[in-house]
Order: C-alpha cells, then structure tokens, then sequence
C-alpha cells in the first residue's frame, strides 16, 4: 500500500468512526424530521387547500407559507402557459371549424390572461402591503379561466377539446387563492 492510499484508508476510517459516533443514521433521520415539521409543514398547509395532493406536489423544500403560495402560484402559471399553447395548437390545427375555433381562441387569449395575472399575483405576494393586488390578481385568474368554460357552455353541441386543462386550471387557480387567503 503506497503511502497516500494509507492516508486515504486513515481518513475513511476516520470519518466513519466520526459519523457512527456522532448519531446513527436513523437518529439523524428522525431529527432532519423534526426540524423540517418545526421549520414548516408544507403537508399540513396543503390539507387547507381544495386540492392537496395537487398543492404537495408543487413544492418538497417551500420554508413558509408564503414560499408554498409562490411555489403553487408560479407552477400554476406554467399550467396556464401550457394550457394557451395547446389551444393555440387546436385553434390551428387544419380542419378545425369556424365555431371551435372562435371558442379555442377565447381559451387561448384567456389562459394566457391567466398566466399573466398569475405572474403578477407573484410578484404582490413579495410585498406584504399588496395583499388586496394579491387577491384581486388571484381571482382575475379564476374569472379568465372561466371564460375559456364558458365559451363552451355557451354553444350547446359544441365540446371542448381543452375541458381537461379548464379543470386542471381551476384546481390550481383555487389553490392558490386557498393558500393566499392564509396569509393574511
Ligand atoms: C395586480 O397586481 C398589480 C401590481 O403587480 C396591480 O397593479 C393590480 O392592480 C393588481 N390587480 C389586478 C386585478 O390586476
């Protein structure tokens, strides 16, 4: 054995005598829990939502309330992106008729509404004193996305081809009303 792989095994060893002195690894385990549930419990602040396992699993590392709020928020403004791409997508896609594509264009326009009031709702959620922008900007989200439903509603006979991600968007637009709403 050279002299340097000698030093490394005196090392290893060294360190492994350390960690087993220091705590088993269930032990550091147990207090890695402890400290995140007294740091924040993202499960908990979750059970208020309507959507939980839609809010928990945003976020595994949020430390507050308000770091959860903008997680939920900033992913749901993702959604919302993703939901005017692909009615945009539909809206053009060749053979697509008069009527649906009067009503895709109102979902585009509306998600994408959506994801710029949601963007904003960010960046009120940073200054405490912007709470009413906050949940003014919040529910402009929840009102567009309705729109984009009701341009279906209102013409019986007519279905949607964006009905899942209308109802994905409410379940994230409500979170994040539901989390904001905790804030203040
Ligand atoms: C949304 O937030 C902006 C500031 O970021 C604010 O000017 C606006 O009044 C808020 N409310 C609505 C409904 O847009």
């Amino acid at each position: 054995m050279s002299r340097h792989q000698n030093a490394t095994a005196l090392k290893l060893a060294a360190v492994l005598l350390l960690a087993a002195a220091a705590a088993p690894a269930s032990e550091a385990r147990v207090i890695s829990r402890i400290n995140h549930r007294y740091l924040f419990d993202i499960s908990a602040a979750c059970k208020a939502t309507t959507n939980p396992k839609l809010c928990e699993s945003v976020s595994a590392q949020a430390s507050s309330a308000r770091a959860l709020a903008d997680a939920v928020i900033i992913a749901a403004a993702a959604k919302a992106k993703e939901a005017q791409a692909l009615s945009a997508k539909l809206m053009n896609a060749p053979g697509t008729d008069k009527m649906l594509k009067q009503s895709l264009d109102i979902c585009r326009e509306n998600f994408e509404s959506a994801a710029d009031s949601l963007q904003e709702a960010s960046g009120n959620l940073k200054v405490p004193s912007q709470h009413a922008d906050l949940m003014d900007n919040l529910s402009a989200a929840v009102s567009f996305v309705e729109t984009c439903n009701d341009a279906f509603v209102e013409q019986p006979g007519l279905v949607s081809p964006v009905a899942h991600m209308y109802e994905n968007m409410r379940k994230w637009t409500s979170d994040c009303l539901d989390l904001a709403s905790e804030l203040k």
